[in-house]
């Protein structure tokens, strides 16, 4: 005798056949066709019944993954397989809805963003892309100059913006963007905000007129000689200013014309912001996106057509860019991911963790591409930003691997999860240092306004600087190495933070900084905290002499 027929397990089975490609065959079509016309016979029905359980072992098994195959990625740059090795296409307005990557270190983020940008770099529109930490996009940068590209490389030591300038917007606006930008990277807050207001304001009647705009050292100055504000709050932001100034030196911090927003935007860029503190940092770009935005606005809808309208900007490792900060604040740049949709400004941003990026910013970036994550938190935030079900979850923690990617694109047809493979392709050393001095100077053309008078300028006034001594010619050990790196990669803490960074106690590292002071590796300056003369903070300034140690350490392989 014959078993009822389970219609809805048929059902079931049919549609997760399907789905995994279990159907696309000759033979599984007309499975598919006889079930329609309600004419599925026995040896058919034993055919899809076998498929199912062969189906259900791999998945059971591990041997291939729970996701469909995604559907109509066919137009624009690939940016790596699907899981039967097709090509996945990503189109200009698949990214315009903006995308977050996020992955733990060593799960691949850094070689998908390159292989991204690598035809973005020979293709019409503007392309700024960026690092934080490390030096590893110019490699991509002069690939492409070697094909005929002109992408630009800067760094700490050609930067030329001008952070308090925000061009083609009326005075007002620009003043209150560039104070709001300011006070919040460098954590100015209270009445410091409305010392910095005033400070713009005031000196934008001076320069304005002259076609330039106040730079940071003339708020500095400025701040300095307004004794008829609130001494603490002035106090407050001096210090907070001349931490950075120490830092990374004045002269990012003189350009009284920057490079212009609109010249920028149709430019190809790599910007390496590694030797800059993070409130200077922030600065920087905040200042670049939000010049790039008003000069979006600007330009107007017809500016904005075609391809030579659009940017994208992808900041590699971007989590203390988009996590909001102790004030609770959203950063800067979370407020422009919400708003630069319609200008043709596209966001693509690798994160290590997302943990902190808050919920409004995570529905601004509508595609994720999840790489092998770290902790389990991280896991059910993606989990639940990508709707996954248990089984997916399950999968998506064991098996994302380097090189191995779940994919959503927010506003695909096609809006399933699915499994993306990036092949590995490596690009070729710099071998030829032309080339990068060539793609270096790539922006000398724009014209840009150096405030000559601050040359040599220093922002102490009572601070004691201790004078550094010759430099060494013995050589240092790992410990005195490992505080000279924690100097370097975190510039402008208190003296005190770095023995935690570098490991050591802090007793020991208060001996060793002494030792390296005096024998010309780092520099002291001491900066009054408070108005009322209370202890001050002494902030470390590595010399040249602590740079070369660590780099021929680095080469030596000892660090
Ligand atoms: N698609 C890939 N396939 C195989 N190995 C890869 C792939 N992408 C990166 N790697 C290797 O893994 C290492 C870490 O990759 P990277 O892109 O720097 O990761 P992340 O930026 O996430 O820290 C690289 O040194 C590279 O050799
Ligand atoms: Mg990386």
């Amino acid at each position: 005798m014959m078993r009822p027929i389970d219609h809805k397990k048929r059902r079931d089975d049919l549609i997760k056949a399907e789905k995994l490609g279990r159907l696309d065959d000759a033979l599984g079509r007309t499975i598919l066709r006889m079930h329609h016309m309600g004419e599925l016979d026995h040896e058919l029905a034993e055919e899809l019944d076998a498929r199912v359980l062969k189906l259900e072992d791999d998945l059971a098994f591990d041997r291939i993954d729970p996701f469909t195959r995604p559907v109509g990625f066919d137009s624009g740059d690939a940016i790596g397989l699907d899981s039967a090795s097709n090509p996945v296409l990503v189109s200009d307005e698949l990214l315009a809805t903006h995308t977050l990557l996020p992955g733990a270190s060593g799960s691949g983020k850094s070689h998908l963003l390159l292989g991204l940008l690598r035809p973005k770099m020979l293709a019409d529109g503007g392309l700024w892309a960026g690092e934080l930490y490390k030096k590893e996009l110019r490699h991509a940068a002069l690939h492409a100059n070697r094909r005929g590209a002109s992408v630009a490389i800067v760094t700490r030591d050609t930067l030329r913006v001008n952070a308090l300038q925000l061009d083609g917007v009326d005075r007002g606006l620009a003043e209150t963007v560039a104070a709001d930008n300011f006070c919040r990277s460098f954590s100015i807050g209270g009445r410091g905000r409305a010392i910095v207001s005033a400070g713009i304001h005031a000196l934008n009647e001076k320069f304005l007129g002259r076609g330039l705009s106040p730079c940071p050292v003339d708020l500095w100055v400025w701040v300095k000689a307004a004794e008829g504000l609130n001494a603490q709050a002035r106090a407050a932001v001096l210090d907070r200013m001349t931490a950075q100034f120490v830092a990374c030196g004045v002269e990012p911090f003189c350009w009284r014309r920057g490079w212009p927003a609109l010249d920028l935007k149709r430019r190809k860029i790599v910007f390496e912001l590694g030797g800059f503190p993070e409130p200077t940092k922030k600065l920087v770009i905040g200042s670049l996106l939000m010049s790039a935005m008003y000069a979006s606005i600007h330009a107007g809808p017809a500016g904005r057509g075609g391809h030579g309208g659009r940017l994208l900007v992808a900041f590699d490792d971007a989590l203390r860019l988009l996590a909001q900060d102790e004030s609770g604040d959203l950063t800067p740049l979370a407020e422009l991911a919400s708003l630069v949709r319609s200008l043709r400004i596209q966001l693509f941003f690798p994160v290590q963790s997302v943990s902190g990026i808050p919920l409004s910013l995570r529905a601004n970036l509508s595609n994720i591409i999840c790489g092998r994550l770290a902790t389990s938190e991280d896991l059910n935030i993606i989990a639940s930003d990508m709707s996954l079900p248990p089984q997916a979850r399950k999968w998506v923690a064991s098996h994302l691997g380097r090189g191995t990617f779940l994919a959503r694109f927010g506003e695909a047809s096609d809006r399933r999860p699915f499994v993306l493979r990036v092949p590995y392709t490596p690009l070729p050393p710099i071998t030829d240092a032309c080339e990068l001095q060539h793609a270096k100077s790539l922006l000398d053309d724009l014209p840009t306004v150096l405030a000559d008078e601050y040359r040599g300028w220093s922002p102490y006034e009572k601070a004691v600087v201790a004078e550094a001594a010759k430099p060494a010619e013995h050589g240092i050990g790992a410990a005195e190495l490992a505080l000279l790196k924690a100097v370097i990669a975190n510039p402008g803490l208190p003296s005190g933070a770095y023995a935690k960074l570098a490991g050591i106690g802090g007793v020991r590292a208060r001996r060793f900084r002494k030792d390296l002071v005096g024998r010309g590796y780092l520099r002291e300056h001491s900066v009054a905290t408070s108005a009322r003369g209370g202890r001050p903070s002494i902030i470390l300034e590595p010399l040249d002499s602590a740079h070369k140690a660590v780099t021929s350490a680095k080469e030596r392989g000892d660090a």
